[in-house]
């Protein structure tokens, strides 16, 4: 499962706005994920672009035109739409959208919508003003009502000039989007799972935090790789530079205190809680209420108390519990050791000295040790890769 857009068919219908010039992007990633995307084209889009723009990216024929002859719709008008695993409207405009929702097939995109048993995403792009519409909202919620999933718009300015609801969503939140469609019947379905994710900030004044160098980017690919799975997922992490993903209930924190409640709360009903944040394991007695100043002397120390150990106190009737053993020397026996005191079913040890490996790297290598003293050593994988490892071993446990 590390790669769910891997040989997928994809019907990408393209309607006539401006926005289109994101969908090339979106058939460009998803190609490159390795996904077999159809594009399919109004007559309005093909204004806005040349089909060979998608045609050079997908390598595949590209349909403006169902009574072509060359065209593959000419001869069977619905072969797109069953093949399709997922068919994705982007844009789609206003009036494809009121098509749409009343059932119209007069081009290549509403036709292939129409037929199709695929699930069908729709991501809207238009004026804000267009958006809003009593006659928009309703065959919105008509497309909604039928299982359709509406995928934005987000605010922000628009074409027009107008700052409103109407921009088409961005490549990574439609890639999101069609993962989670894929994955909903995932081995993770109907299950809750909890990521914690980035180094806690500590405040020592109004400026200053005793921080670490996670990044975060364990705890997302953890959730993303939950997400594809058709976990529900809930991510609770510190401030980070990446971007919530798509579809992942992301809860906001910084220290570890709040980290804490958060936990508490979201694993009162939750099936795993995989811990790969970064807990600092020491705060400042007191948060000083303004900046401290540096005055005379050469040296400095701060009081600090004991943070609660998150991972060790959580507990839930049938919660699974993963850790994480940041070290750098005695790798196993130190992650032994906090598998036992801790409670888990499994920890994953992460060697930090490795250039590969730990903060701020887009891979990980790490040995997981589970409750039956099981040790397997993985390669060099990509963090999303060893999210999907982890998640193997917790999908065994809950079966
Ligand atoms: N952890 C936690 N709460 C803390 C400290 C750690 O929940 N106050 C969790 C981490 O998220 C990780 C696991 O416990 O999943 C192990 O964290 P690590 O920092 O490696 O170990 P510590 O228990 O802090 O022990 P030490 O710092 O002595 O190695």
């Amino acid at each position: 499962m590390p790669n769910p857009l891997e040989n997928r068919h994809i019907a990408l219908g393209v309607t006539g706005s401006i926005a289109c010039y994101k969908s090339v992007d979106l058939a460009s990633k998803l190609t490159q994920a390795g996904a077999l995307v159809d594009v399919l084209m109004t007559p309005e889009a093909t204004k806005f672009l040349a089909p060979l723009t998608f045609r050079s990216i997908t390598h595949r024929p590209v349909i403006t035109d169902i009574f072509a002859p060359e065209s593959e719709l000419s001869i069977n008008h619905v072969a797109v739409a069953e093949r399709a695993d997922v068919v994705i409207v982007a844009p789609a405009t206003a009036n494809t959208i009121a098509k749409l929702a009343h059932g119209l097939a007069d081009d290549p995109v509403t036709t292939t919508v129409l037929a199709t048993r695929a699930p069908v995403i729709v991501a809207p792009a238009m004026d804000a003003n267009m958006y809003e519409n009593a006659a928009t909202q309703q065959n919105v919620a008509a497309l909604q009502g039928r299982g359709y999933i509406i995928a934005g718009p987000a605010s922000g300015r628009l074409a027009s000039g107008l700052i409103g609801l109407g921009r088409m969503l961005e490549t990574p939140d439609l890639l999101g989007c069609i993962k989670v469609v894929l994955g909903r019947d995932g081995d993770l379905a109907n299950r809750k799972v909890v990521v914690s994710a980035g180094g806690t900030q500590e405040p020592i004044d109004p400026v200053r935090v005793i921080a670490n160098h996670s990044t975060g980017k364990m705890g997302y690919a953890l959730a993303e790789a939950a997400r594809d799975r058709g976990a529900d997922v809930s991510l609770v992490t510190t401030p980070t530079a990446l971007e919530d993903p798509y579809g992942v209930n992301v809860i906001k924190v910084r220290t570890a205190l709040e980290m804490r409640s958060a936990l508490l709360h979201q694993c009162s009903n939750a099936d795993a809680l995989i811990m790969a944040a970064a807990v600092a394991d020491w705060r400042p007695t007191e948060t000083a209420d303004h900046k401290l100043k540096k005055g005379d002397s050469d040296t400095w120390s701060i009081d600090l108390v004991k943070n609660p150990d998150i991972l060790a106190e959580i507990s839930g009737e049938g919660l699974i519990k993963v850790g994480f053993a940041a070290e750098s020397e005695d790798l196993i026996a130190n992650a032994q050791s906090k598998l036992v005191s801790k409670g888990l079913h499994l920890i994953v040890a992460n060697n930090i000295t490795a250039p590969d490996s730990g903060f701020g790297t887009d891979t990980n290598r790490v040995t997981l040790v589970d409750r039956e003293g099981r040790t397997t050593e993985l390669p060099l994988l990509t963090k999303y890769e060893v999210g999907h490892e982890i998640l193997d071993r917790v999908a065994k446990v809950l079966a």
